[in-house]
C-alpha cells in the first residue's frame, strides 16, 4: 500500500493511528535535533516530525523542496496547533520514510502568493498547478462541469460527439486548417463550434443535444479569449425562444446553486439590444449598478423610436457638442467633490488609445445645488442644471459628458461607466447578476469589405416581421459612410445572449430550417448560389428532408468559471492554456515542422 490516508484527512480522532502519507516536501525547518517537514497533496497539507533518531540520515541526504516522500508514522496531537490548517491540530511522528524522487529546485514557490511571473509560471505549468490558488480554479471548473451534466441529463438531453476535422463553419473568426496527406493540397478545418453538426441532429430527431466541447477560432487574444476554448454547446428541436431562455436560465441558476450555493430564484432579467444600447452604451451592460446613460445627441436612424434631446445643448457656440454626431453623458453618483487633478485624470484615460475620445466635459452639481463646469464658458448654470436633471444627477454627483463619432463615443461611455463602477466599488465579485439581451440585430456592417454580415452566424433566423425587408430588399450599400440608413441596419433576429455580470457568457437564436429561406439569406451576405452549394449543400440538403423547427445556445465554459471564480481571466481555469500571442510556452507550440513531414503533406513553404 502506497499510502493510508491523504495529507488533508488526519484529524484528533487518528490520533495513535499508524499511518503511512505520500506526497510533495513543501518546507522543511530544521530545529536542532529535529525536523518538521510539511508534505503536500491534492488535498492538503500535513505536518511531519523527523525525530531525533532519523535526523541523521536527514542530515546525510537533506530533503528539498518538492522531493516526492513517502513516510510512516503516528499520528499525534500537537503542542502547537495551527488553526488555519485543516489538519492542524496533528503531525506525524516519522519512524520511517522513503524518497520516492528527488526534485531539481523549482522555478518558484508553489504557494498562493508565488515569486513566479506568468511566463515562468506557463512554462513550468506542471509546478504552477501544484499550487493551492490554480487548484481551486480546476475544481470549480470540474464542479461547474458536473452540475452541467447534472442538469441536462435530468432535462433530457444526450451528450454527442461531433467531429475536429470538418469543413469551415462561419462563426465570424478565422479558421484553424489541418492539411490533408491522403487529399493532396486540401485541408480540413478545426470547429468554431459544433453548429452545423448540432442543427444536423436536429434533423435527425434528437431533440435535446447538448456537449461540452472544445472550439478553435484564430482571432486576437484578449484576457477572456483564447485560440481554443470549450463550449456548452445545446440545441433543442419543437421550441420556441421562450423554452429556450427557461430551459437554460434554469441551467444557470442550477449551476449557482450547486457550484456557489446561491438561491438565485428571481427571474433573469430581459432587455431588448437597442435598450441596451441606450442605456448602457453596450450590448452587454453590467447591470449591478445604475449610471444610466442619457442621450443628449444621437445620428436619429440609430434609434427611430427615440426622440432627440439636443436643445439642451444646442445654441451654445460650443463647437465640440455642435460637431459631434453624438453626446452622451452619465451621473456619477457623489464624485462632484473631484479635486481637479483627479478630472484631469479621467480626462487623461478617456484619452488613452483604447477608448480614443478627444477630451472629456463635465460637470459638479455640488452638494449646495450650484454647479460648476468646464464649460462654464458656454453654458449658463440654468443650462448646466437642465442637462444635469436630464442625466439624472442629483446634488453631489459628477456628470461626465462624452462627444464625438455615434459607434465609438457610445463605446467610450460604455467603457468609462464601467470605470466608475469599479472606482466606486459597484462591480463586485461576489454579486451576481443574469441578463437576457434579445433581439439582436440580424447583420453587421463590415467596413472592410463593405458589405452585410451576419452578426450571429447565418443561420439565425429574422424575426419574422423582418423576413420581408431581408427578401426585398437588395443587401448593397452604395454609400459606405450611410450604411445605418440602409433597411438591412434594423432587421432584427430571433437571436439572444445571456449576460453575467457585463461579460457575454453564452449566445444563441432560433434558427432557419427551410431551405427557401437559408438560401436568402446566404444571397443576403453575398454568396451566389455555386458558393452556398460549395460551402453549406449539406445543410441546404438536409433542411429538404424534414428539418424540424429548432434553436439553440452555447456558453463560453471557461468564461463561466473564471467568473464565478472572480477572476477576469479564462487563462486561470485552464489547465495548460495559451499565452496572448497564441502560444503554449511549455511545449514551445506552435513550431516548424521536419521538411519530411512537409514532404508527405505535399507542402512547400514559402514565408514572406
Ligand atoms: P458564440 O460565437 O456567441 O456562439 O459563442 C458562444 C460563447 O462562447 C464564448 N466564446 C469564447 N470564449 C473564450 N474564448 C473565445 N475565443 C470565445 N469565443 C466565444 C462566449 C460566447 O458567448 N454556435 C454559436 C452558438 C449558438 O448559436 O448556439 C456560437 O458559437 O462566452
Amino acid at each position: 500500500m502506497f499510502r493510508s490516508h491523504t495529507c488533508g484527512e488526519l484529524r484528533l480522532h487518528h490520533v495513535g493511528t499508524e499511518v503511512t502519507l505520500a506526497g510533495w516536501v513543501q518546507t522543511v525547518r530544521k530545529f536542532g535535533s529535529i525536523t518538521f517537514v510539511d508534505l503536500r497533496d491534492r488535498y492538503g497539507i500535513t505536518q511531519l516530525l523527523f525525530g531525533e533518531e532519523l535526523n541523521q540520515q536527514l542530515d546525510e541526504n537533506p530533503l528539498g523542496r518538492e522531493f516526492v516522500l513517502q513516510v510512516t508514522g503516528k499520528v499525534t496531537e500537537r503542542s502547537n496547533k495551527n488553526p488555519n490548517l485543516p489538519t492542524g491540530d496533528v503531525e506525524i511522528t516519522v519512524s520511517s520514510f522513503k524518497v520516492l524522487n528527488k526534485s531539481a529546485v523549482p522555478p518558484f514557490t508553489i504557494q498562493d502568493d508565488t515569486d513566479g511571473g506568468d511566463d515562468l509560471r506557463m512554462k513550468y505549468r506542471f509546478l504552477d498547478l501544484r499550487r493551492n490558488a490554480v487548484k481551486k480554479n480546476l475544481e470549480l471548473r470540474y464542479a461547474v462541469n458536473r452540475a452541467t451534466r447534472d442538469y441536462l441529463h435530468q432535462q433530457g438531453f444526450m451528450d454527442i460527439e461531433t467531429p475536429f476535422l470538418i469543413k469551415s463553419t462561419p462563426e465570424g473568426a478565422r479558421d484553424f486548417v489541418v492539411p490533408s496527406r491522403m487529399n493532396p493540397g486540401q485541408f480540413y478545418a478545426l470547429p468554431q463550434s459544433p453548429q452545423t453538426f448540432k442543427q444536423l441532429l436536429m434533423v435527425s430527431g434528437y431533440d435535446r443535444y447538448y456537449q461540452i466541447v472544445k472550439c478553435f477560432r484564430d482571432e486576437d487574444l484578449r484576457a477572456d479569449r483564447q485560440p481554443e476554448f470549450t463550449q456548452i454547446d445545446c440545441e433543442m428541436a419543437f421550441v420556441e425562444q421562450e423554452d429556450i431562455l427557461n430551459m437554460f436560465e434554469g441551467l444557470i441558476k442550477f449551476i449557482f446553486k450547486h457550484v456557489k450555493d446561491i438561491d438565485y430564484t428571481e427571474a433573469v432579467e430581459r432587455m431588448s439590444w437597442e435598450a441596451a444600447m441606450w442605456n448602457y452604451g453596450n450590448d452587454k451592460p453590467d447591470i449591478r449598478f445604475g449610471m444610466k446613460v442619457a442621450n443628449l445627441k444621437f445620428p436619429s436612424h440609430t434609434f427611430p423610436s427615440k426622440e432627440n434631446n439636443s436643445n439642451l445643448i444646442d445654441s451654445a457656440d460650443f463647437k465640440v457638442f455642435d460637431e459631434a454626431e453624438t453626446v452622451v453623458a452619465i451621473a456619477v453618483p457623489g464624485c462632484a467633490e473631484y479635486s481637479r487633478k483627479q478630472t484631469d485624470e479621467l480626462t487623461e484615460w478617456v484619452k488613452r488609445p483604447q477608448i480614443g475620445m478627444k477630451g472629456l466635459v463635465f460637470i459638479k452639481y455640488n452638494a449646495d445645488g450650484s454647479l460648476k463646469s468646464s464649460v462654464d464658458k458656454f453654458y449658463s448654470e440654468e443650462r448646466l442644471k437642465a442637462i444635469a436633471d436630464f442625466a439624472e444627477a442629483k446634488p453631489g454627483d459628477l456628470i461626465l459628458i462624452l462627444a464625438g463619432a455615434e459607434e465609438r463615443t457610445r463605446k467610450a461611455i460604455s467603457e468609462l461607466r464601467l470605470e466608475m463602477g469599479k472606482r466606486l466599488g459597484l462591480r463586485k465579485e461576489d454579486e451576481f447578476k443574469l441578463l437576457w439581451v434579445l433581439d439582436f440585430p440580424l447583420f453587421e456592417y463590415d467596413e472592410e469589405g463593405n458589405r452585410w454580415v451576419a452578426r450571429h452566424h447565418p443561420f439565425t433566423s429574422p424575426k419574422p416581421s423582418d423576413i420581408e425587408t431581408m427578401i426585398g430588399n437588395n443587401p448593397v450599400i452604395e454609400n459606405a459612410a450611410e450604411y445605418l440608413k440602409h433597411p438591412y441596419a434594423n432587421i432584427k433576429a430571433n437571436a439572444y445572449d445571456m449576460v453575467l455580470n457585463g461579460n457575454e457568457i453564452g449566445g444563441g437564436s432560433i434558427r432557419i430550417y427551410q431551405r427557401e429561406l437559408q438560401e436568402k439569406m446566404f444571397a443576403a451576405l453575398g454568396m451566389d448560389k455555386e458558393e452556398q452549394q460549395h460551402k453549406f449543400g449539406f445543410l441546404l440538403g438536409a433542411f429538404e428532408y424534414g428539418a424540424p423547427p429548432h434553436g439553440g445556445i452555447a456558453f463560453g465554459f471557461d468564461r463561466l468559471c473564471s467568473i464565478l471564480g472572480g477572476s477576469e481571466s479564462i487563462r486561470d481555469f485552464i489547465a495548460f492554456p495559451k499565452n496572448n500571442s497564441g502560444r503554449d510556452v511549455m511545449l514551445d507550440a506552435p513550431s516548424t515542422i521536419d521538411d519530411k513531414q512537409l514532404d508527405e503533406l505535399n507542402i512547400k513553404l514559402d514565408l514572406k
